[in-house]
């Protein structure tokens, strides 16, 4: 069966009806024999991703039985390497163990549709990108610090395992009630250690990557890095600050990053970000711990003499 006629069905589902037990015969989509889905969680450039009920963990009493499952979409399902790149995304994921990562459960293939998907942990919030629509101007400093902090930790956990995420976005971010959350590593690459020999597959060849936040040397093609990312976080801590992109295209330069300092930014922090977003790679010389470093509120230390 298709995404698009899961989507059907599921949309065909009244979500608060209570799940029926393992065995029962009701005709609603179950993938893998185990996970009902309920309802769309998102939708993003490749994938559909359904609450589902885990009907196995919920057999067993699990006081949470819910997952997050992702699958592709019809467009991409005829393409083998699709299936690569979740796997990968699920096997990036396991290596990872951090409070503001999302966590993977599950990569299998269901035996009736022979399509492949993946099952994460389901996240209750909203995207940053929601957030955004929300705070149109963003907010200040203060409020957004510990946002900000949590989203550069989870950055630098990743860069410190020698993972990219290769599509930092804000609609790749949740906005949790314990904080923010980091999900999608499905363009995501380890650059050196045992998964580094996982297939790479190009951006390109999907064409279902938001640019908005690519750093410039992506376009011509140039592998992940770690620089890579720390472009798209600097565009993100810019948006969340201001609520606008720092840099426009321009038909004849390609890109040309415009940013001009927010406001409540130290002079110190404002210099760490440009260099974040610096163009070109070379210049783009902080860390995601320096990024860090550069927004920790500044802790007044006082010494007393007695
Ligand atoms: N673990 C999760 N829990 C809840 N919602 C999720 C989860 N993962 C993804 N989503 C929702 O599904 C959307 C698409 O998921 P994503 O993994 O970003 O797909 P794609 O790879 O196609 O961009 C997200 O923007 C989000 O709204
Ligand atoms: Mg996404």
């Amino acid at each position: 069966m298709s995404p698009d006629s899961l989507f059907m069905s599921v949309n065909s589902i009244d979500s608060a009806a209570s799940p029926p037990a393992i065995g029962s015969s009701a005709p609603i989509q179950v993938v893998a024999g185990r996970y009902q889905l309920e309802r769309i969680l998102g939708v993003g450039g490749m994938a559909i991703v359904f609450r589902a009920f885990d009907r196995l963990a919920a057999h067993f009493n699990h006081p949470s039985p819910y997952v997050a499952l992702k699958i592709f979409k019809e467009e991409f399902a005829g393409f083998t390497d699709a299936n690569y790149l979740l796997y990968s995304e699920y096997a990036l994921l396991a290596t990872l163990n951090h409070p503001n990562i999302v966590r993977s459960f599950q990569f299998d293939i269901d035996a009736t549709t022979e399509r492949a998907f993946l099952t994460l942990e389901f996240l209750k919030g909203m995207t940053l990108d929601q957030w955004l629509i929300e705070n149109p101007l963003g907010t200040n400093l203060p409020k957004i610090t510990p946002m900000l902090l949590e989203i550069i930790d989870a950055v630098d956990y990743s860069h410190q395992h020698n993972i990219v995420h290769g599509d930092l976005k804000p609609s790749n971010i949740m906005l949790t009630q314990n904080g923010c959350v980091l999900f999608d590593f499905g363009l995501g690459q380890m650059l050196s250690g045992d998964l580094s020999i996982l297939p790479k597959i190009s951006r390109k060849r999907f064409n279902a990557w938001t640019p908005k936040y690519a750093a410039p040397e992506l376009l011509e093609d140039i592998s992940l890095t770690t620089k890579t990312d720390i472009f798209a976080l600097s565009c993100i801590i810019y948006e969340l600050l201001t609520g606008q992109n720092p840099y426009y295209i321009d038909k004849k330069t390609k890109y040309t990053v415009k940013p001009t300092k927010p406001k409540d930014l130290s002079k110190k922090q404002w210099a760490t970000l440009c260099c974040g977003l610096a163009i070109k790679p070379h210049d783009r010389l902080i860390t995601a711990q320096e990024l860090k470093n550069a927004f920790q509120p500044y802790k007044k230390r006082y010494f007393y003499w007695f």
